[in-house]
Formats: structure tokens, C-alpha cells, sequence
């Protein structure tokens, strides 16, 4: 809230964010029990303590972007207008939410994206996210126990975004959603509170970086030969 406020009003073209909607982050037991019987360590054992983002958040969001994208919005208590997204997870007989809603200002209407997220199992690619990805070493590792995936933010933006727009995430987690902004490149801003977490996904992303400039350099290595 701090960071926010020194942002003038529609500073951001649009905010794609992803708050948490409960206090945790074991409240929930989100990932089992705190101590694995086969010793497998808890993802969220290194998180910090969070909160639910009040009424102030959410003002102050709308008043610094012009539009948003709010995952979540079903937990949250704020007079939203009425355009949704349904990410459906496609996760079969998982006790987890089949589908995550967000509320969408760009639209009054209901939009549905299937793709598969659910352990193990991952999408195949964006047009064929309800196929499961044949090859698990394709599949993107995961750092944080309520990771989107990378696809999900590479639709949104792709839908959502135009050229030369700001983006803001302010609750970045793993970073999904900043490998999306940057490799589309878009101009973005992303918050994260637990310095855990900051390292992790500032890792992820500076990886992503090096491995796309790797893919650039050998692509103009390969064009000059030819
Ligand atoms: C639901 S998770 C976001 C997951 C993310 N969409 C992803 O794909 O990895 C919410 C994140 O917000 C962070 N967080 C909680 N309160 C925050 C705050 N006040 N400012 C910034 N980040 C915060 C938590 O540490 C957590 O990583």
C-alpha cells in the first residue's frame, strides 16, 4: 500500500493480480500436513505470514489502473462489476477447486480457459491446455504453492494487453505472470512481501531472461552462418 500510493491515478494500463484470500499461508493446510511423513519439504514451511487485502486495496488499485483482472474475486468482499474469467484446471477428481474466477473490467461477460494444472499433470500448450503434456520434463517446475502458470498469464495478456502497456502485478509470488509480461514485452511493475519468495521468483525470472537471450544469440549466430 505504501508502494502504491506514489502511483498516479491510471498510471498502470491494466493490473493483473492474484491476492491472497486467506490468512496463511497454513491456515489452509494448502499443501498437507506441516511435516510430510516421507520428508518431502513443505513449500509453504518458508513463507511469511500474509493478509487478505482490505477495501483500501482494491480502491487503490482501481485508482491507479485503468483496468484490472482480480483472481480470487469470489473470496473477496467488494462491489466488483460483472465481467469474469474462469480458469477451469482441468484436475479430473482433485479435492482442489476445479476452476479459479477472476473478475475482468474489460468485459461484462463470462470467459472460460481450460488448461491443465494439477500436480504432475500440466497443459500441453495454450490451444491445447485441456491435453496433458506428454513430456514431464516440458513441465514447468514449480517454487510456490499457489503458482499460476506461465500459459495462464501468456493468454491474459495476449486477450487482455495491447502494445506499449504497463502492467502491474502486486502479489508476484513465483513470477509466473512476470516471464509472461516480459517475454511479450510489456513495460511491468511486481510486488512481493516475503523475501523468500522475492529471491526465489527474482531467480526465475533473471533465469527465464538468460535463457531467452541464450535462444536470441544462437538464433543470430545460426542466420549469419546461413
Ligand atoms: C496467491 S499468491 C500469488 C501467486 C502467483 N500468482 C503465482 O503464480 O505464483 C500471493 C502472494 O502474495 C504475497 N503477498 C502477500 N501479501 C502481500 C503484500 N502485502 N504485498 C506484496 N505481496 C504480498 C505472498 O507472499 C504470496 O507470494
Amino acid at each position: 500500500m505504501d508502494y502504491l500510493s506514489e502511483f498516479e491515478d491510471n498510471y498502470f494500463d491494466i493490473a493483473i493480480v492474484d491476492p491472497p484470500y486467506f490468512s496463511g499461508p497454513e491456515k489452509r493446510r494448502y499443501y498437507g500436513r506441516k511435516n510430510s511423513p516421507i520428508g518431502v519439504k513443505r513449500l509453504y514451511e518458508e513463507l511469511s505470514e500474509w493478509e487478505v487485502p482490505a477495501k483500501e486495496y482494491f480502491d487503490e488499485l482501481l485508482r491507479i489502473s485503468k483496468n484490472q483482472i482480480i483472481f480470487g474475486v469470489n473470496y473477496f468482499d467488494y462491489p466488483f462489476g460483472p465481467g469474469r474469467i474462469v480458469w477451469d484446471k482441468v484436475n479430473g477428481r482433485s479435492s482442489f477447486s476445479d476452476c479459479e474466477l477472476a473478475y475482468c473490467s474489460l468485459h461484462d461477460s463470462t470467459r472460460l480457459f481450460r488448461y491443465m494444472w494439477n500436480g504432475m499433470m500440466q497443459g500441453k500448450s495454450i490451444s491445447e491446455g485441456h491435453i496433458q503434456q506428454g513430456n514431464k520434463k516440458l513441465n514447468e517446475i514449480r517454487i510456490h504453492p499457489t503458482q499460476k502458470p506461465i500459459n495462464l498469464y501468456r493468454l491474459l495478456v495476449q486477450k487482455y494487453a495491447k502494445k506499449g502497456d504497463k502492467i502491474l502485478d502486486t502479489h508476484v509470488g513465483s513470477a509466473s505472470s512476470l516471464i509472461a509480461f516480459e517475454e511479450a514485452g510489456f513495460e511491468y511493475v511486481g510486488f512481493e512481501k516475503d523475501p523468500i519468495m522475492f529471491e526465489k521468483a527474482k531467480k526465475r525470472l533473471e533465469e527465464y531472461k538468460r535463457k531467452s537471450f541464450e535462444l536470441i544469440s544462437l538464433f543470430e549466430v545460426e542466420e549469419v552462418e546461413e
